[in-house]
């Protein structure tokens, strides 16, 4: 029996330049599509997955993401005073009372990579979840809640991946599949920001990731990679050599909310499907593109 994954990882520990001057004083997985921050959406779609422990990695300015999950005792009482009833159910329900939150710090921002390793006191010698949050997946179910399907039935760590534009290969860990890849996308090997002429395929590791405690043991013989940062790619690319490890193509939307224009996507397709605001920004969308 392949044991159950409990446990997530959310690093949050990144500097978000692409995203300056708004992530100067305030974290990138903070930022809002229409009403809930970038991580909240994360921690739902962990949730949704089976998970029940949350590890944050994180850095200097992230303690509102802290905040964000924790009780507020000030507001609560404001709501409860103004009998706001509906308001003071969303903010007392963030988090199902089964979940824990563990916040480790990193105490410098190395890499993705260095930020799980982070993590591995805490994971300890089981399989686990790594969700980053600026990659926002629409899915139903989950993206996670899909990959861990797989990982029951492979027992092997597994990679979300989707298919990305030839050109944008040079921002992802691209993955080759197997000749021999059968019911499931065995992966033959995993290139951290290929050029695109050296890209092998289009297939991109998007931010979703169960992993076996075997990428602890390459995590910490992993070198500085792609950027001067230690990689995530890189220490999955070597446990390649003693596991399996498979690639599961999500179903559903995807929007890179680490960029400006991924995150305006985001926010306008969220938007649009919010039952509050939906239909009002579905007419605004329409009367600008006849001024456009
Ligand atoms: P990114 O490559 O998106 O970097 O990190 P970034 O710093 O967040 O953003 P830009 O590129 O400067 O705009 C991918 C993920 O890894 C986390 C980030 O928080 C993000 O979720 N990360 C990255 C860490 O937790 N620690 C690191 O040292 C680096």
């Amino acid at each position: 029996m392949t044991p159950k994954i409990t446990k997530a990882v959310f690093p949050v520990a990144g500097m978000g330049t692409r995203f300056l001057p708004a992530t100067k004083a305030s974290p990138k997985e903070m930022l809002p599509v229409v009403d809930k921050p970038l991580i909240q959406y994360a921690v739902e779609e962990a949730i949704n997955a089976g998970i029940t422990e949350l590890i944050f990695i994180t850095g200097r300015n992230k303690r509102s993401i802290e905040d964000h999950f924790d009780k507020a005792y000030e507001l609560e009482t404001e709501l409860e005073l103004k009998n706001k009833t509906k308001l003071l159910d969303i903010v007392q329900n963030i988090l199902p009372n089964n979940v824990n939150c563990i916040y480790i710090r990193q105490a410098e921002a190395l890499g993705l990579g260095h930020a799980v390793l982070t993590a591995s006191s805490v994971v300890g010698n089981e399989p686990f979840a790594v969700i980053l949050a600026d990659e926002l997946i629409d899915a139903n179910p989950g993206a996670l809640a899909q990959m861990v399907k797989v990982y029951e039935q492979t027992g092997s760590s597994v990679l979300g991946v989707h298919e990305v534009e030839l050109e944008d290969v040079s921002s992802y860990g691209i993955v080759k599949l197997s000749d021999d890849s059968l019911k499931f996308n065995k992966i033959e090997r995993i290139v951290e920001k290929p050029q695109p002429s050296d890209a092998t395929s289009n297939l991109a590791a998007v931010g979703r990731y169960i992993l076996t405690p075997r990428i602890f043991t390459e995590l910490k013989n992993t070198k500085r990679g792609v950027g001067g940062e230690i990689q995530l790619t890189d220490a999955i690319s070597e446990v390649l050599h003693y596991e399996a490890i498979f690639a599961h193509i999500i179903e559903g939307k995807r929007y890179d909310c680490g960029s400006k224009l991924g995150y305006l996507e985001a926010t306008i397709n969220l938007g649009l499907k919010h039952p509050e605001i939906g239909k009002e920004l579905r007419n605004y969308l329409q009367q600008l593109k006849l001024e456009l």
